[in-house]
């Protein structure tokens, strides 16, 4: 039976915006205030993303997962710590930046930002591939949207709007008609805000098959 996965939407998400920053912190001139500009922007949504994904995984997954099995988390722990540290530098030097940085700086920012990258794809595809089943066997899928349901609850509506910004185009057509739908009941206006944050990630063939299906 298909288990309901916590943590699949936010790391596909996460795994959509580290890509374009990625690719954004190779093809900057960081000689060029502009183009800084819009690395900064966009690395204000991935560190957004970052520290808000770190606190839900700390209160809605880790933390239920102690409290119910005193399951043990510290390994982890450890990592997001590490992890942590490594994107605290990389903000700092970010903020740093203001358009007259030398090839030299701007290689050396982009070489700091891939280590990060490797870092952090490699544990949050070990979570996808262990903390997930600790999640599915702890908790049934009644629960588990709970959890859901409470992390959204709790998420100022400008960072949900960010998430299903970086969400959507990550996921299949199917789950993503299934959250819209679902997402209709929050109201029309917070549904209309939600369309008009994803209608420029998606093409125009990928938007209408998904808003068709919605119900
Ligand atoms: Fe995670």
């Amino acid at each position: 039976m298909d288990r309901l996965k916590s943590l699949d939407p936010p790391h596909k998400g996460l795994r959509n915006i580290l890509s374009q920053f990625s690719l954004m912190a190779g093809n900057t001139n960081y000689k060029s205030k502009s183009e800084i500009e819009e690395l900064k922007s966009l690395g204000a949504d991935l560190f957004l993303l970052l520290q808000n994904h770190a606190k839900n995984e700390d209160t809605y997954i880790l933390a239920p997962l102690k409290e119910k099995y005193s399951k043990e988390t510290t390994y982890v722990e450890k990592v997001h710590s590490t992890l942590d540290q490594m994107e605290l530098k990389l903000k700092n030097k970010l903020d740093s930046f203001d358009g007259n940085q030398s090839d030299e700086v701007g290689h050396d920012f982009y070489l700091s930002f891939t280590e990060f990258h490797a870092e952090f794809l490699k544990q949050i595809a070990d979570e996808d591939r262990n903390l997930e089943v600790d999640m599915q066997t702890a908790f049934t899928d009644e629960e588990l949207v709970q959890h859901q349901v409470a992390i959204m609850k709790n998420m100022d509506f400008s960072v949900l709007l960010l998430w299903f910004k970086y969400i959507v185009p990550a996921r299949r057509i199917a789950e993503n008609v299934q959250v819209l739908t679902a997402f209709k009941s929050a109201g029309a206006e917070a549904f209309e805000a939600v369309l008009e944050v994803i209608k420029p990630q998606l093409s125009q063939e990928r938007y209408n098959l998904i808003i068709s299906q919605v119900k």
